[in-house]
């Protein structure tokens, strides 16, 4: 990498910091919609160096779970890729009192849902040129190993846990079971896919988030599933319908890729039209962080 990348890079994490500490003079919490927007406007700027495969939708909802954070506790992500989430996240950690984010790939060939995903040195190589270029490299604690590797030396608080790693259902419950119970009460898991032909997001959200009670507010936003971990018995009353209704809408896609096949002809296309039912537009930070009863100390 030239001199010249590296002072362009300076640059703007340097930019990026004096927005920040211009905010507050003590921290930079979000506190409004405009704050909000802000940061969303930025850790965009950042991902845009980096390749992958996040909507709009869901750039947007990644963004608001990381500046809100609901509780104390450590952020972890399982499947990095080549960074697009990590970034996006790192970024707007900045935001928070606790900006560190761990990341865990084996960045290694893997068989998932009859394809591989070929992953290997060379993608390592570009997550970490993608970090280094957005500035956030200081701030990310990278485990490259299997989730199923990580997990039982995993021992840190989680406020946010964000899966986007193995698809297959047994991958996907292995996360979360492996991972879930280290979610604090108020913190929050979030999948990615829950509107895929992947069927481990969508199944797993489903029945292990949607229809158990450790859970209460929720919501999907693109393809990404989310849910907060109840503090107490009364979140579990207050989220009921809104868990049914969700679960309603997301049954019949799990009933369409039950079966862990590709889908083709008529399957896909019924897959699509019950996907359309189901809501998943992006919340507003006021209406999300109501939802999940963040109060920003100002
Ligand atoms: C869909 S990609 C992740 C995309 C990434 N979050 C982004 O925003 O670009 C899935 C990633 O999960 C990783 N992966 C697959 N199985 C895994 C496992 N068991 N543990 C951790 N990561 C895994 C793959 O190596 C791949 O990089």
């Amino acid at each position: 990498m030239s001199g010249n990348h590296f002072n362009l890079v300076r640059r703007s994490s340097q930019k990026r910091k004096e927005y920040f500490m211009s905010k507050s003079p003590r921290n930079a919490r979000v506190t409004t919609e405009d704050e909000f927007l802000k940061v969303l406007s930025v850790a965009r700027t950042a991902a845009a160096k980096v390749d992958g495969y996040l909507t709009d939708k869901e750039c947007h909802m990644l963004v608001l779970m990381a500046v809100c954070p609901t509780v104390a506790g450590e952020v972890l992500e399982i499947g990095s890729f080549k960074g697009l989430s990590t970034v996006l996240l790192a970024t707007a950690l900045e935001s928070t009192n606790d900006p560190r984010l761990h990341a865990c790939d084996p960045w290694a060939a893997i068989e998932a849902f009859g394809a591989t995903m070929m992953t290997n040195d060379e993608t390592f190589h570009t997550f970490q040129e993608s970090l280094a270029k957005t500035g956030v490299s200081d701030r990310v604690t990278i485990h490259r190993a299997f989730s199923s590797d990580l997990a039982p030396k995993w021992n840190r608080p989680l406020r946010l846990l964000w899966i986007d790693g193995d698809h297959s259902v047994s991958g996907a419950k292995k996360d979360f079971e492996n991972f879930s119970k280290h979610v604090v009460p108020g913190g929050i898991v979030a999948f990615h896919d829950v509107m895929h032909f992947h069927p481990g997001p969508s199944q797993v959200f489903a029945t292990r988030v949607l229809l158990s009670d450790e859970w209460g507010a929720c919501g999907i936003c693109g393809s990404i599933g989310w849910a907060q971990k109840v503090r107490d018995r009364s979140e579990v009353l207050q989220n009921r319908d809104l868990k049914l209704r969700l679960l309603r809408r997301l049954m019949p896609l799990v009933d369409s890729t039950a079966f862990e096949k590709p889908l083709t002809g008529i399957h896909k296309l019924r897959f699509k039209l019950r996907r359309s039912f189901v809501p998943r537009s992006a919340p507003k930070y006021s209406d999300f962080s109501s939802l999940v009863g963040y109060r920003a100390a100002g």
